[in-house]
């Protein structure tokens, strides 16, 4: 029978219980508006443990004065169905208040991965990331924890604090799911418009011309002048369209044999973005990088 807890200490408290059981715990923290992309991780969390804990909440230290947090998509009774569907044991949907309680004044302020991409174009984002998944991490006190690739970079944010405070939590990162014409799912994708919407094709396709050109040992600065002309083309309002080691994200060094493509832009007042693992190539870069 599925439960849904606002209090943290019971939430701690039910965990505890569980794991004293035997049983492996895994969770999912999300912000709602769930998709397809949120039940492929609930879905790998059920396989892989006894038990699953999926949080609900839209926490606003991560948005910027001048972005999305009151019209972020709320769903809270379509979230509860598909995930009684998928046997998800509790929800855990807190109070802003008890995340963050009158006064509230601590912050985890994060560097390394968080600092280029979206660090740059949304100062104070991986703060708020990072500070409401520690608050998560404790009072849902799993055995391991999902997360999106969709969101790379965020997700590498977390392995680093995981790591840094050495949070005694496993961290799991899920392939990213696409929609039939390759748009990564997002909550956010809602809020296209119906001309808006064929366009955003634009981020995946940059990203398989940059796979392409990678793979046939293209240079650097050729990709990203490609995927920019790809995104261009279809009207996206580039934000960044880069190639980046996978896990510090910092520039490639020259002969790079491991890159991730990143990409983000704006379609109407829609932003989104989207990332690819490049195939993992074995000879240096063709192009003078000097
Ligand atoms: O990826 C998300 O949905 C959010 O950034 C997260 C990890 C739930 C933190 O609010």
């Amino acid at each position: 029978m599925q439960q849904v807890v606002h209090d943290p200490d019971h939430m701690r408290a039910l965990v505890h219980e569980a794991r004293a059981a035997g049983q492996r715990v895994g969770f999912v923290p999300t912000m709602g508006a769930l998709h397809a992309g949120h039940a492929s991780l609930v879905a790998r969390a059920s396989r892989e443990c006894d038990v699953v804990v999926v949080s609900i909440f839209v926490n606003p230290t991560q948005f910027g004065p001048q972005e999305d947090f009151t019209r972020y998509p709320r769903t809270l009774a379509a979230d509860t169905a598909l995930l009684a569907a998928h046997g998800v044991r509790w929800i855990y949907a807190p109070e802003a208040s008890s995340v963050y309680p009158p006064g509230d004044a601590t912050r985890i302020v994060v560097g390394g991965p968080a600092v280029r991409f979206e660090g740059e174009q949304r100062p104070g984002h991986f703060d708020g990331v990072a500070t409401v998944v520690c608050k998560l991490f404790l009072a849902v006190p799993a055995d391991v924890a999902y997360f999106g690739a969709k969101d790379w970079q965020q997700s590498l944010v977390v392995k680093r604090m995981v790591r840094d405070l050495g949070l005694p939590i496993g961290i799991v990162v899920c392939p990213t799911m696409r929609e039939p014409d390759g748009l990564a799912m997002s909550s956010r994708n809602a809020y296209l418009s119906v001309a808006d919407r064929p366009r955003a094709v634009a981020l995946s396709e940059s990203l398989h011309r940059a796979a392409e050109l990678w793979s046939a040992g293209a240079d650097t600065a050729t990709i990203e002048r490609t995927m920019r002309e790809t995104l261009s083309s279809h009207g996206v309002v580039i934000d960044y369209a880069a190639l980046a080691d996978p896990e510090s994200l910092d520039p490639l060094p020259k002969n790079a044999t491991r890159a991730i493509a990143l990409v983000a832009g704006r379609l109407g007042s829609t932003r989104l973005i989207d990332n690819m693992e490049l195939p993992t190539r074995g000879s240096p870069e063709r192009g003078a990088e000097t």
